[in-house]
């Protein structure tokens, strides 16, 4: 089909449905708390994100900073499955200055080659998902590492892995963030009310993904309140890598732009054999957030810290978590 060809009937309903498909893949992307704070409006050959204020954590990110870096993932999934199909878009962040919560427009403009890379991303969509289990399996190597950052670079933002040091700084930060919020009744209340549980509704945290004991880790991970009913084993994961993203400026489109990266970087890890835990509690409170700006020498702002390591393959480990049906997050006109 030539680009002219999308003013044809045929043409313009293979664009609408590609952009339909992109949209329900992009319903595998990771988001805080499985929130999936993300609507999507499909009108011909234009798709357009909306941040879902019903679904941003109010009490956890009030800024909805982590809710729109969630849905700058499914905007990463969405072009991934876009270009893979052989379709060529482009994408305005933040199309409507008057409207905070639109943040992108997609829109298709003809066909193109189908793009490799981004056909390997669309299988490994499906695969990705949060492992909370203590990283025991080989340390990740140099060229994982740079593959991975290299992914994060290309879309916009910085990936700063933390020396030894700063691995300590981390660990005090991310107890400090989880004492601070385990303090406030509403932060709790909210907490509980997205985690633990079978979760029949299609979003929230399953307590099959949720650690059964206390994971032995330098840093600590997400305090959930309670266990879950994810096996782990009782070893040190002493071989993990500690990780900022983060970028120059601190803003809703650099937070978009941290979450296609993110994406890039998550996906592209799991075509290397590493597995992404993010931890977004340093970053939820204000003075741990400062001390993570800190670490990086105060020229950067930090959006996500993540642990990297290996798991051993051979183990499938926790189950996905729901998702939230196409129906209830795409409208089509
Ligand atoms: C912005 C963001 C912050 C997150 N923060 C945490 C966290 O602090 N702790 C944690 O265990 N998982 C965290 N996650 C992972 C989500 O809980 C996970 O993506 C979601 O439950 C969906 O599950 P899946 O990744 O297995 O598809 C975060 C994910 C995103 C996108």
């Amino acid at each position: 089909m030539s680009n002219d060809a999308l003013t044809h009937p045929t043409g313009a309903q293979a664009a609408t449905h590609a952009l339909l498909e992109a949209a329900t893949t992009a319903r595998y992307a990771p988001s805080i708390h499985n929130t999936q704070p993300w609507r999507w409006r499909l009108i011909g050959n234009v798709l357009d994100l909306h941040l879902e204020r019903h679904r941003v954590l109010t009490v956890t990110d009030p800024d909805a900073r982590l809710a729109t870096l969630s849905c700058g993932a499914a905007l990463h999934h969405a072009r991934m499955a876009l270009a893979a199909q052989g379709w060529r878009a482009t994408v305005v962040r933040q199309p409507d200055v008057t409207d905070a919560n639109h943040l992108a427009q997609l829109h298709i403009e003809g066909r193109a080659p189908a793009d490799q890379p981004s056909a390997l991303h669309l299988r490994t969509i499906p695969l990705r998902h949060t492992d909370r289990r203590p990283v025991t399996g080989e340390p990740v190597g140099p060229q994982q590492l740079q593959a991975i950052t290299a992914a994060i670079e290309a879309e916009n933002t910085w990936l700063h892995t933390l020396r030894p040091d700063q691995v300590l700084q981390l660990a005090s930060a991310a107890d400090h963030a989880q004492r601070t919020e385990a303090q406030e009744f509403a932060w709790r209340d909210e907490l509980a009310y997205w985690t633990g549980g079978t979760r029949a509704a299609g979003t929230g945290i399953p307590d099959a993904a949720i650690p059964d004991r206390a994971t032995r880790t330098t840093v600590p991970g997400r305090d959930f309140g309670h266990h879950g009913d994810l096996p782990i084993s009782a070893a040190h994961d002493k071989a993990a890598v500690f990780a900022l993203l983060h970028g120059h400026t601190d803003e809703p489109r650099d937070w978009l732009r941290a979450g296609e990266a993110l994406s890039a970087g998550w996906l592209t890890a799991v075509e290397h054999g590493v597995s992404v835990l993010p931890h977004s509690a340093p970053i939820e409170v204000i003075s741990t957030r400062q001390a993570m700006r800190a670490i990086l020498a105060s020229t950067g702002y930090p959006y996500l810290m993540l642990r990297l390591g290996t798991i051993d393959p051979a183990d499938a480990g926790p189950p996905h978590a729901p998702r939230l049906p196409a129906d209830q997050i795409i409208e089509q006109s």
